[in-house]
């Protein structure tokens, strides 16, 4: 009998480490055999610890499990999926699992994460040998074709930028994998490289194949410590298996893969600056052009993409690239896995084709307020992304629709807000944020942000607020116009929009001093 404990970091965080060990105790102590596989997670986090059976019907879901409701599952029958108050029924019958259109996630929490064989058992390298089939332009022009735009958040044409580093004269050509995910609220990358590195790996050497590249790094932020581990242990296991070496599957290419720890701060994320501190430099932001795509890794010609992107690209090889751009709207091609959290009574990973709008993922998925409050305010798309407001929720999930509403869809973070939610006091986060991790090398985020921490502590404090409003939007326009890169010249986004949507928050009476 198998039974699934999911190792993931959040399912970690909330007790699953207890649970699995209850359940090898229990077992032992009754007699019963159990097989104990360590998954990823389903993504309801809600949920976690969530145990599964395996049982001829299918898989059968408990949860949340505490190591203390084991015995009482185990007399509840739980090695057959018997009824107990925590039996959720059938995994891929829940809602949450049903509304999905997983693609990318279609094997996390599914399979064993180091498993080389249940990654072949589950539709594993189909990708890569189909490109091993195919000319690197040809691999090129697929993703370019199925739509696919890079989901670290700047939402650039994955196609056209290995394209461009294909056709890109150079010896020696890089892949690079920005898994530095610092965006508040967002945590698909860490869920896939703890549930399903191998599809990295694949999505990475197939990026290999079709640019010319023989050497790629994973830039992986330093707070992962589980992601770490995997993702080193399935690296060992790929170059083992041949998957990764000097002849990725006897094929001739070589494609040697390293995992390299960030160095902890939001800015490392920054492709240029996470370029620099993979050569073992501060991460200073450095200027574009030249772009990394023809100058990148020590001046050479690189890929750099975010996790999801190279994670999506297995499947479009697998399926074609039509049958990916068969879902979405408009320009926004594919699925996104989107990240509720916040004030949520359900969050989790959710891949959806684009499309679906904010309210229905909030309000249907997500179940509304934990607080059983009203929505005020959803930021998407990280700390740098909007503010919308309970009235703006019918916005589809699709780049161009949030683009128009000044707002951006990120790397997919949701995070909800309700009423107590003080909207003054969150600009004033978004400058303490940019102030705390700005690089430091273009004047107006280094000493704007500063500033408009400031000027919003005199807002706050009801200091002559007319005038210091005034200097807050001339200060925001100089930002956005002037800032070398995204985090001083997206800052101003959320600081905008909580002053035009929750102006009622800058001109809050001040409460009296004691
Ligand atoms: P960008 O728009 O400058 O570039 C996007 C990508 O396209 C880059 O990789 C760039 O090198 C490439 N590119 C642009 N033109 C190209 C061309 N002609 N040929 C080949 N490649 C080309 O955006 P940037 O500054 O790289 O990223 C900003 C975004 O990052 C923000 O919108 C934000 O959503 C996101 N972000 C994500 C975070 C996360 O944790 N995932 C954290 C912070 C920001
Ligand atoms: Fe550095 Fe900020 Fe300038 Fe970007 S905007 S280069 S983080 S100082």
């Amino acid at each position: 009998i198998r039974i699934f404990v999911p190792i993931d970091a959040a399912a970690l965080s909330v007790g699953a480490e207890g649970v699995a060990q209850a359940i090898a105790r229990e077992a032992q102590a009754r007699g019963v055999a159990v097989e104990i596989v360590r998954n990823g997670t389903r993504g309801m986090l809600w949920l976690e610890p969530l145990v599964e059976v395996e049982t001829p019907a299918g898989r059968i879901a408990y949860g949340p499990v505490a190591a203390k409701d084991v015995p009482a599952l185990f007399d509840a029958g739980l090695t057959s999926g018997g009824s107990h108050a925590l039996r959720l029924g059938l995994t891929d019958e829940l809602d949450w699992m049903k509304r999905q259109q997983r693609l990318t996630f279609a094997r996390i929490g599914v399979t064993d994460p180091l498993s080389l064989a249940d990654y072949r058992d589950h539709d594993g390298l189909a990708g890569l040998k189909a490109a091993l089939g195919m000319t690197g332009a040809a691999i090129a022009e697929a993703v370019k074709a199925s739509g696919l735009r890079g989901r670290g958040g700047a939402g650039f044409p994955t196609g056209i930028k290995w394209k461009t580093v294909h056709d890109a004269q150079a010896e020696q050509k890089y892949i690079v994998c920005n898994a530095d995910e610092g965006d508040s609220g967002t945590f698909a990358d860490r869920m896939l490289m703890e549930g399903d590195p191998f599809m990295l790996i694949e999505g990475m050497a197939i990026a290999a194949i079709a640019v010319g590249a023989t050497r790629g790094y994973i830039y992986l932020r330093s707070e992962y410590p589980h992601a770490h581990r995997t993702l080193q242990r399935a690296i060992l296991k790929a170059q083992n298996a041949g998957l990764l070496g000097d002849s990725v599957l006897g094929s001739g290419h070589a494609f040697h893969l390293e995992v390299r720890l960030g160095a902890g701060a939001y800015i490392c994320g920054e492709e240029t600056s996470l370029l620099e501190s993979l050569e073992g430099k501060r991460a200073i932001v450095r200027a574009k052009p030249p772009l990394p795509a023809l100058q990148g890794l020590f001046g050479k010609p690189t890929v750099v993409n975010n996790v999801l992107s190279f994670a999506a690209v297995p499947w479009i090889l697998q399926h074609g690239a039509q049958a990916y751009a068969d879902f979405g709207l408009g320009r926004s091609r594919g699925t996104l896995p989107v990240q509720l959290g916040g004030n949520v009574k359900r969050g989790g990973l959710i891949e959806l084709a684009f499309g679906i709008s904010l309210r229905e993922i909030i309000e249907d998925l997500g179940g509304g307020t934990l607080s059983g409050r009203p929505i005020r305010a959803v930021q998407v798309g990280g700390p740098l992304g909007a503010y919308l407001t309970a009235a703006q929720l019918d916005v589809p999930m699709d780049y161009e629709a949030l683009a128009s509403m000044r707002a951006m869809l990120g790397h997919g973070g949701i995070v909800v807000f309700d009423d107590s939610v003080d909207m003054a006091r969150q600009a004033r986060f978004a400058f303490e944020f940019c102030a705390k991790e700005s690089c430091g090398k273009c004047t107006p985020c280094r000493i704007g942000a500063t500033r408009g921490v400031e000027v919003m502590d005199r807002i706050i404090a009801g200091v002559e607020r007319p005038k210091n409003i005034a200097v807050l939007r001339d200060l925001s326009k100089l930002m956005t116009d002037a800032s070398l890169c995204a985090m001083g010249g997206l800052t101003p986004v959320p600081v905008l929009s909580a002053l035009n949507h929750f102006s009622e928050d800058f001109d809050r009476p001040v409460p009296p001093s004691k």
